[in-house]
């Protein structure tokens, strides 16, 4: 079976060039000028559209545990919601509880998604118990296809690590390879300032913000990239929101350190403004990192274009507004943690080039090609070229939409860009070769979506 997108503008890391793609089966057979390819089985006529690499989305949370509830978007609505939005691979994040092991943790997230995904995955794991077990098998993970390990600086009694157990995972990573992913935040700090906000009788949404000032983010980022330099690890900031933690993230790339850093379309759309929205609305917009005041945005844009932050990802982990937000309405320290957004990070994005913070190369490497480099998925995932796996988004740029709770597809009750209109539209995304989703819908399914064996970071200096 063959597949012929044809007459349109092929996107890579280097721009735009008019070019036709010839997909034979999983994969990409022919890349070449246009009317150069071909006959082929069906045709996509792609003319005026971008033709390029699916979305790589390197964090997202589906069904994951947390405050006595759990994400609602299971690993097939997720996906699925995904796919709507031009994502063709997510890696989610297999979370180990205190007291388990790591390989049990990678088998409870193998039972969750395997044969319950619409696109391909791979897993990230988050360590939050170290020790002997837990950093032996590092390896065994590094060999079941997870080469990068979160750790918490926040969440004292949930995720969090000592900076001495910190440093013995890095030490770890450093011997196998492999790469720690960091939650940046002074959790030890910023309980103090949210016990006080509390017993002050502070108890809305906006003192989640509020308490988890953007200098607790820079402090914690400084002190993990400080940790691995002595160690040698590879560090990689997850969910960079504040210019502090930008700073240190540069300045440590200046030197020449394996630092690199990701940042979410919250951060770059959202503010405190949102947190503070009354009749406890703020509640929807509660993440942690706390979405700050609107003048870390122009720092995150430049920080786009310089590669200091190099990946783009959502942090998807929804919760309803009605039933697990509400868990925190006497309470802010009690309301789950999470913003949803899987389907409109490569909108969002988008929206971006269309105001010339971004190149349309910028756009496709921070989304797609360097967290395939990054993730050990490259050039499998993350290009337009022979050999690689047909996951391709054919994208409208001249379309409008306007993002809606009533429109989206991710399950969960509210959406944290309501109203919000965008310029530019996912017309057709192919996952391995398979039309998922085309302007008459979705024709996916979500026993399509493989396991990726993810090989080691490949974007190392
Ligand atoms: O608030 C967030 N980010 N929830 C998900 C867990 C995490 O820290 O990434
Ligand atoms: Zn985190
Ligand atoms: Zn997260
Ligand atoms: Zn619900």
């Amino acid at each position: 079976m063959t597949t012929l997108i044809s007459g349109g503008r092929v996107l890579s890391t280097a721009g735009a060039s008019a070019a036709d793609v010839l997909v034979d089966g999983e994969t990409i057979s022919a890349v070449g000028a246009p009317g150069t390819l071909g006959p082929a089985d069906s045709v996509i006529d792609a003319t005026g559209k971008y033709v390029m690499p699916g979305g790589i989305d390197a964090h997202t949370h589906m069904e994951m545990p947390f405050g006595g509830t759990h994400s609602v978007d299971t690993f097939g609505t997720g996906t699925t919601a995904a796919a709507w939005g031009g994502t063709t691979t997510i890696i989610d994040f297999a979370v180990q509880a205190k007291g388990t092991s790591l390989l049990s943790t990678m088998d409870k997230w193998h039972e969750k998604a395997d044969g319950n995904c619409a696109i391909d995955y791979g897993f990230h794991m988050i360590v939050s118990d170290v020790n002997d077990s837990s950093l032996k098998e590092m390896q065994s993970c590094v060999d079941g296809g997870v080469g990068s390990f979160k750790m918490f600086m926040a969440y004292p009694g949930v995720f969090y690590s000592t900076d001495g157990e910190i440093l013995l995972a890095m030490q770890k990573a450093r011997e196998i390879g492999a790469t720690i992913m960091m939650h940046a935040e002074n959790g030890i700090a910023i309980d103090q300032l949210a016990a006080q906000a509390f017993a002050a009788g502070k108890i809305d949404p906006v003192q989640h913000g509020l308490t988890r000032p953007p200098e607790l983010e820079g402090e914690a980022t400084s002190r993990a990239i400080q940790l691995a330099k002595v160690t040698g690890a590879p560090l990689y900031i997850v969910h960079l929101s504040a210019s502090q933690a930008l700073a240190a993230v540069a300045e440590a790339r200046n030197e020449g350190q394996n630092v690199f850093a990701e940042t979410c379309p919250q951060y770059l759309y959202l503010s405190i403004e949102d947190l503070a929205k009354p009749d406890f609305e703020g509640s929807k917009y509660v993440a942690s990192p706390p979405l700050r005041e609107k003048s870390h945005q122009a720092d995150l844009w430049r920080g786009l274009r310089t590669n200091d932050l190099s990946v783009v990802s959502t942090d998807h982990c929804p919760f309803c507004f009605k039933d697990q937000k509400e868990l925190g309405r006497g309470d802010f320290r009690a309301i789950p943690n999470g913003i949803p957004g899987v389907e409109h990070r490569m909108d969002l994005l988008h929206q971006g080039v269309v105001a010339g913070e971004l190149t349309l190369g910028r756009w496709v490497e921070t989304c797609s090609t360097t967290p395939a480099r990054m993730f050990g998925l490259y050039p499998r995932k993350g290009v337009i070229a022979a050999g690689s796996d047909a996951d391709i988004v054919v994208y409208d740029p001249a379309a409008k939409q306007t993002l809606s709770v009533e429109t989206h597809h991710m399950n969960v009750d509210y959406s944290a860009y309501e109203g919000m209109e965008i310029t530019g539209k996912v017309d057709t995304v192919l996952s391995r070769g398979r039309v998922v989703v085309s302007p008459s819908g979705f024709s996916g399914s979500t026993t399509h979506g493989k396991f990726l064996s993810r090989d080691l970071n490949q974007y190392l200096n």
